[in-house]
């Protein structure tokens, strides 16, 4: 089993979904998270429930102080912070790029991509204090290929896989490792903005090779493997958990 013994975590869009399941993982392998959101009840509500281990304060991606103040309020609370997920995204009801305001591309960008930008940045000083670290954005499928009706969500994604690679670059001989995460379906609430009930996207993800939809927690079990020690050699790669999806195409010939 993963061993998160002595990390520090912060981790973003941690009220519900794919971050709740990273926080709650993470402490029960023993590292200490600081829960971050814009939802601020539930973000409280679940890092209580999970105890001594965890906390919570307000951090909306998109804005440079917030992240200043949560990762100074993560070094005081736990001591050091050697893990960030970039976890925090939105997605729009899918319209096709004619359709597409510039308001709701921007605002896509801005928490997808900026966001994601922001923490990297606002986490390599006290990563480096506390001797290194590993940074795990989470990108998606629509970072490895297109999604029709997504044009800002695929943008900030595929933006979010090649940011990843520059700061393997860059923060590597800080010895802090940089991987992205592409999850295929998942059952979320983000899936509501698409449109689709759970049921509907339940049925949808049928199609992929393992025949199903994802859960949370298969997200946070490979988030916790790139935190851990045991993913020490892997830095500037992408990690896929999408049940098959792009894997290629299933047509029996
Ligand atoms: N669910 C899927 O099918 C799927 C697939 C691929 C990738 N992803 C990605 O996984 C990540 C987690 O999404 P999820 O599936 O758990 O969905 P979710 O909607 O349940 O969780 C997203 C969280 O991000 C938070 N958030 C939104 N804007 C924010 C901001 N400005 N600052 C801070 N937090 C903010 C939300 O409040 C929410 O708690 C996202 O980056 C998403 O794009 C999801």
């Amino acid at each position: 089993m993963t061993d998160l013994t002595g990390k520090v975590a912060l981790v973003t869009g941690a009220a519900r979904g794919q971050g709740a399941a990273e926080a709650i993982l993470f402490a029960e392998r023993g590292a200490k998270v600081m829960v971050c959101d814009v939802l601020d009840d539930e973000g409280k509500k679940l890092a209580a429930e999970i105890g001594d281990a965890a906390a919570y304060i307000r951090l909306d991606v998109t804005k440079e102080q917030d992240w200043e103040a949560a990762v100074a309020a993560t070094v005081k609370k736990f001591g050091k912070l050697n893990v960030l997920i970039n976890n925090a995204g939105i997605i729009t009801v899918p319209k096709v790029m004619a359709e597409t305001s510039t308001a709701d591309y921007q605002k896509v960008i801005n928490v997808n991509q900026l966001g994601v930008f922001l923490g990297m940045r606002s986490v390599a000083g006290a990563m480096k204090d506390a001797g290194g670290g590993s940074i795990i954005n989470i990108s998606s499928i629509d970072g490895l290929v297109g999604m029709y009706g997504a044009a800002a969500y695929v943008a900030s994604k595929f933006a979010v896989r090649g940011m990843t690679k520059v700061a393997a670059l860059e923060m590597g001989r800080d010895n802090i490792r940089v991987n992205s995460i592409h999850p295929g379906g998942v059952a979320t609430k983000i899936l509501d903005d698409t449109g689709l009930t759970q049921d509907e996207a339940g049925e949808v993800f049928k199609s992929v090779p393992l025949g199903r939809i994802g859960q949370p927690r298969e997200m946070a079990t490979l988030a916790a493997y790139l935190a851990s020690d045991d993913s020490s050699y892997s830095t500037g790669a992408e990690f896929i958990a999408d049940g098959g999806m792009t894997a290629g195409f299933a047509l029996e010939l």
